[in-house]
């Protein structure tokens, strides 16, 4: 058997048609153009071309894009202060700080995504919003979990009753995505670093999501035959190369789905930010 794969340019559209219809009811309903604020600090170059495909597909959306570009010196104070200015600005719908931000201030970051007004937070972020998700009202619900979500509901992937296995508990990924898939009654077990017999527990998923940050780790023999897998890694093993939390090459003759990278989930991330740009106006009009 060989998998289908998850072409993550085939959902991302999906997601972004979406996007662009809550964009056009915004605009004739209130007369309002939604709005992003992206936030970069610093010239990391990874950063810099996520920040660009942002700007890029807001236009594509006909949502308003600024980038807020402060030097790599930039002071906590001085972030602070730029985000405190776009919380008040009511053109402003969405605000996102670019991560990771440089060393001499990342050990504030809690404390500067903080800062961020909830209603603003489209990263799904801010301990308010997390707090929302947790207890099954999800406002703004962080891009990437989300993204694989609508991409297994596009896909026609069940997910009520199923086993869901997720590698790694990250505030970003592993934890929504556990409180994602558990409100649409998963049975989910998070796995980590301290896990003992991993592949045991993976080789029970019917959904196994990877997020854990480690190039080819889930090899053939942790995944169950006709699974579905969602590869969330992205690691550079090389300049230019990219490459999954998976051995794809390998596990897709294993599974019955499986999302590739490049190519899969990693668009699927920039199509919900847009989503949320949307939910985000919206919180703020209503
Ligand atoms: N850098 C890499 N992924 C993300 C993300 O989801 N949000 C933000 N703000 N920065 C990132």
């Amino acid at each position: 058997m060989t998998a289908r794969i998850l072409e993550g340019k085939v959902f991302a559209a999906q997601i972004k048609e979406e996007a662009a219809r809550g964009v056009e009811s915004i605009k004739k309903e209130f007369g309002i153009t939604p709005s992003l604020a992206v936030i970069i600090v610093g010239e990391n170059p990874a950063s810099q071309v996520y920040v660009r495909n942002k700007h890029k597909t807001c236009e594509e959306l006909g949502i308003r894009s600024e980038v807020v570009t402060m030097p790599e010196n930039t002071t906590k104070e001085e972030l602070i202060a730029e985000i405190d200015e776009l919380n008040l600005d009511k053109s402003i719908n969405g605000i996102l700080v670019q991560l990771p931000l440089p060393a001499a201030i990342k050990a504030h970051e809690e404390e500067i995504l903080n800062r961020i007004d909830p209603l603003k937070d489209v990263d799904g972020f801010h301990p308010y919003n997390v707090g929302k998700l947790v207890t099954g009202s999800p406002t703004l619900v962080p891009c990437t979990p989300a993204g694989c979500i609508k991409m297994l509901d596009f896909a026609g992937i069940e997910i009520d009753g199923k086993r869901a296995v997720i590698i790694g508990r990250s505030n970003i990924v592993g934890k929504p995505m556990l409180h994602l898939l558990m409100s649409r009654h998963a049975t989910v077990t998070v796995c980590h670093s301290h896990t003992h017999n991993l592949a045991e527990v993976t080789r029970e998923a019917d959904i196994l999501v990877a997020a854990m940050g480690k190039p080819k780790f889930v090899t053939a023999d942790m995944v169950k035959p006709g699974s579905v897998i969602v590869d969330v890694g992205i690691n550079r093993n090389a300049p230019k190369k990219l490459v999954g939390d998976v051995d794809f090459d390998n596990v897709k003759d294993i599974a019955s789905a499986i999302t590739p990278v490049p190519g899969g989930v990693g668009l699927l991330t920039v199509a919900m930010l847009m989503q949320n740009v949307v939910k985000a106006a919206r919180l703020q009009l209503q």
